[in-house]
């Protein structure tokens, strides 16, 4: 079993090189590809002689534009790399039967609403980001390939920046913080995304039925402000020199920090569809949180 991964050294590209690594050979290629292979989503076509050369079982796609403000002024870039590069990847993994593994984003939706959505809610894209992934879902799913396609949000990682670790910095030098109340999600960790991802992929192989779009975040939910509260409260406790005082946190809406993407505000992802046909747990977001900070706060 050959598996290609491209986009290894992003968040939940990093975590795959280790869940997928017992399930088969594993290639895995960064932005600059390796001698003899491209791993370039800004230049779709040359994906395809990577294919040739590899001929993979299966293809794992950790690559995409993340930068979701910066795609606002770049959306060609940001096609190429969220749509029209998956798209190809699609309609050669359909050619030659492989089994092509992907990651979109609770951004397809228009965050209206307070109920967590499912994977049949109609989509509503508010930014670039949102509507480049949505276009390669659609890619995916009309290319006709075998295909596991996982909508996550809010993911974070041990390795590398994020929300938790800016928080933790700004709360040592900040007496008073102001953070966004009014957006809704559940934080997933990259390595539960790897995990979830590597069970999913050996249930698939087994049972092609079992194939399509799922939901994919951690349980429970939560917002920015209540996110940045538990870390913070949480380094405290162990003892991590913290200046802001917890009752000096502010919640302000979104419209306080004006960015040139809109974010949704209802990022709630319903993940009972993925649950059932994998009979996985996923456990409270808290649970993820707190082990990173474990893993990155001194002893
Ligand atoms: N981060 C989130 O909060 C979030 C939320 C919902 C869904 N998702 C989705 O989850 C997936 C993984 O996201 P992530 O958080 O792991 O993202 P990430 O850490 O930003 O990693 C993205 C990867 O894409 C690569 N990349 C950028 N430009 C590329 C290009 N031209 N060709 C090939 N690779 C390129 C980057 O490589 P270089 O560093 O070498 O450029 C990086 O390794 C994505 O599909 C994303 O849309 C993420």
């Amino acid at each position: 079993m050959k598996i290609l991964l491209f986009g290894k050294n992003g968040q939940v590209g990093w975590e795959l090189q280790r869940s997928l690594a017992p399930l088969g050979a594993l290639i895995a290629l960064d932005h600059d590809g390796a001698p003899g292979l491209s791993g370039d989503f800004s230049r779709p076509d040359s994906l395809i002689a990577t294919l040739d050369a590899v001929a993979p079982d299966i293809i794992v796609n950790a690559a995409a534009h993340t930068a979701v403000d910066k795609a606002e002024s770049e959306p060609e870039l940001a096609r190429a790399l969220n749509a029209l590069a998956p798209g190809v990847l699609a309609r050669e993994a359909a050619r030659r039967g492989t089994l092509l593994v992907h990651y979109s984003t609770d951004y397809v939706f228009d965050g209206s609403g307070s109920t967590p959505r499912t994977e049949d809610d109609p989509t509503g894209p508010l930014s670039v980001y949102g509507a480049t992934k949505l276009e390669g879902e659609a890619l995916i799913r009309q290319s006709g390939c075998r295909h596991l396609i996982f909508r996550t949000s809010w993911v974070y990682a041990a390795r590398g920046g994020n929300f938790a670790k800016t928080m933790l910095k700004l709360a040592a030098e900040r007496e008073r913080l102001t953070i966004i109340h009014d957006q809704h999600g559940a934080p997933t960790g990259a390595d539960l995304l790897a995990d979830v991802t590597a069970h999913a992929l050996r249930a698939t192989l087994a049972d092609p039925a079992l194939g399509g779009l799922y939901h994919l975040v951690a349980g429970g939910e939560t917002t920015w402000y209540d996110y940045a509260r538990h870390v913070i409260e949480f380094a405290r406790a162990r003892g991590v020199p913290i200046r802001v005082a917890l009752d000096a946190i502010e919640p302000v809406a979104t419209s306080a920090f004006p960015t040139p993407a809109r974010r949704p505000a209802n990022s709630r992802l319903a993940t009972d569809a993925l649950q059932q046909a994998f009979g996985l747990i996923l456990p409270p977001w808290q649970q993820g949180v707190e082990r990173m900070l474990t893993e990155i706060l001194p002893n």
